[in-house]
């Protein structure tokens, strides 16, 4: 038997008033991407045939967040079973499984949707699979309803008896429907209820209605966690946080106080890299084997090559490239700048449209100035170069190789291969000048000159 083929239906037309926010609640980033996108990564590894998403009008950011996966706008926000709905057309036809998933709880896991394909398939192939879990407090969830046969039904809160309220076993919202049946459900929805919607929970009591079983599977309270304010985000952010910690580690990095180090999504680290307290990983960053990252670093978009030391309190952005054995030290910040192999770049400096030549030595305070006002152009520093500290290195300009660039300079003039550069005023000695100044000082202090 092959295996059947599966559909996915994500909900995100809820506007997430309680975020209290302009930006449409499936939006707001998880370790650095939209909590949607999260889920998206996670239903792909099912190999879903179709993915399409439910959102509300005006939420054209979703829709990009969401392509290639189609969209459908639910207009009127008439509850889950009419939400649903919506996805009619683009799933016509299909007779597999349909996965229906909240955007706000995007940290469900491909282990427990796995498990809901499992029952389904499973005797007595239960029409509908329900994943349930047991939160500490129960609140305001729906109850899933158990007798002999597998799951009865889902009763809403606000229209549970108190005895169905004593129920802990709650309703995440996650289901896997057979999708030939599942239109038809909800054609028959009534939102004659507590809060006047058409709740797609109804549809395990008319499945049980047409005589077929429904179940459930149990997954756990952290990957159930629905986002409906920030301190939910928070919450959530924790628990994403602490995974992409443990992946790290797992992944043969040390983390020396993994709690205060921050990952994006998509952070890449290599074997027996060292990563100081208090480092955030912004999106698209690569680290190589054998890298440390000391202390109080911030890394954006940035590629360090194996066996480099950053750090501490080092800033690298978007296209900074460092390469293998390279130093990058305290205060500095690389932009769009490659530092080839074995470069020092140790203190106090800005790099931004810049080559570093393999084993040149940035000095302390020097900057590159990259940008006048309206352009962006590029420095060239070739390798081996050496350049004195606190200079400044005024785009476009170029170091050739082994050059020496003397301390304090203001270079505006390319510099050649092997020459010395300096750019400064002659310093002038004026013998036993201070020694007179201060017996001057002195003496007229004694006498009471000084007013
Ligand atoms: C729903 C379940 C409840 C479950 C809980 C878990 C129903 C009737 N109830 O309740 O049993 O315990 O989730 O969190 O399904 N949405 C739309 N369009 C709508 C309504 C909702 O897209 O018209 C989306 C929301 O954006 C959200 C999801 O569906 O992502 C759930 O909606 P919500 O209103 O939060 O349902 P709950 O009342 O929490
Ligand atoms: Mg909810």
């Amino acid at each position: 038997m092959t295996e059947e083929q599966i559909a996915v239906i994500v909900l995100a037309a809820g506007m997430g008033t309680r975020m209290k926010s302009s930006l449409p609640k499936v939006m707001h980033p998880l370790a650095g991407r939209p909590m949607v996108s999260h889920l998206l990564d996670t239903v792909s590894a099912l190999a879903p045939t179709t993915v399409v998403a439910v959102i509300g009008p005006e939420m054209s950011g979703v829709a990009r967040a969401v392509a290639p996966h189609l969209t459908v706008v639910q207009a009127d926000r008439l509850g889950t079973g009419h939400a649903v709905g919506q996805a009619r057309r683009a799933l016509e036809g299909f007779a597999g499984t349909v996965l229906v998933l909240y955007g706000d709880t995007p940290l469900i896991t491909t282990d427990s949707l796995a498990a809901m394909l499992a029952c389904r398939r499973a005797a007595p192939r239960p029409a509908v699979v329900v994943l349930g879990f047991r939160p500490a407090d129960p609140g305001q969830y729906g109850r899933l309803v158990v007798d002999e046969r597998g799951l009865k039904g889902i009763v809403e809160y606000k229209d549970a008896t108190p005895t169905e309220r004593d129920i802990t076993l709650c309703n995440s919202g996650v289901m896997a429907v057979d999708g030939a049946r599942l239109f038809g459900w909800i054609d028959r929805l009534s939102n004659d209820n507590a809060k006047g919607e058409y709740y797609l929970t109804d549809i395990v009591a008319l499945a049980r209605a047409d005589g077929l079983a429904c179940g459930f599977v149990e997954g756990r309270e952290d990957e159930l966690l629905g986002i409906n304010s920030r301190v939910e985000l928070a919450a959530a952010e924790a628990i994403v946080q602490d995974g992409l910690r443990r992946r790290a580690m797992e992944g043969g990095a040390t983390l020396l106080d993994p709690a205060t180090v921050y990952f994006s999504w998509d952070t890449r680290l290599g074997r027996d890299v060292v990563v100081g307290p208090n480092v955030v990983f912004g999106p698209g960053v690569t680290v190589g084997d054998g890298v440390e990252i000391r202390a109080f670093c911030h890394l954006d978009g940035a590629v360090v090559e194996k066996d480099a030391i950053i750090g501490p309190f080092a800033r690298l952005r978007p296209g900074a490239a460092i390469g293998p054995s390279a130093h990058v030290g305290n205060f500095v910040e690389i932009k769009k700048a490659v530092v080839e192999e074995g470069a020092k770049v140790n203190h106090l400096t800005y790099l931004g449209d810049a080559r570093v030549g393999a084993h040149a030595n940035i000095g302390a305070g020097t900057i590159t100035c990259n940008y006048d006002g309206f352009g962006k152009f590029v420095t060239d520093i070739g390798a081996g170069a050496f350049i004195g500290s606190n200079s400044a290195l005024v785009a476009p300009v170029t170091v050739g190789a082994g050059a020496i660039v003397g301390a304090g300079s203001v270079v505006t003039k390319n510099v050649a291969a092997g020459a010395l550069a300096v750019e400064r005023s002659r310093q002038v000695e004026v013998a036993g000048w201070a020694d007179r100044f201060r017996a001057q000082r002195q003496a007229e202090t004694a006498t009471g000159k000084k007013d």
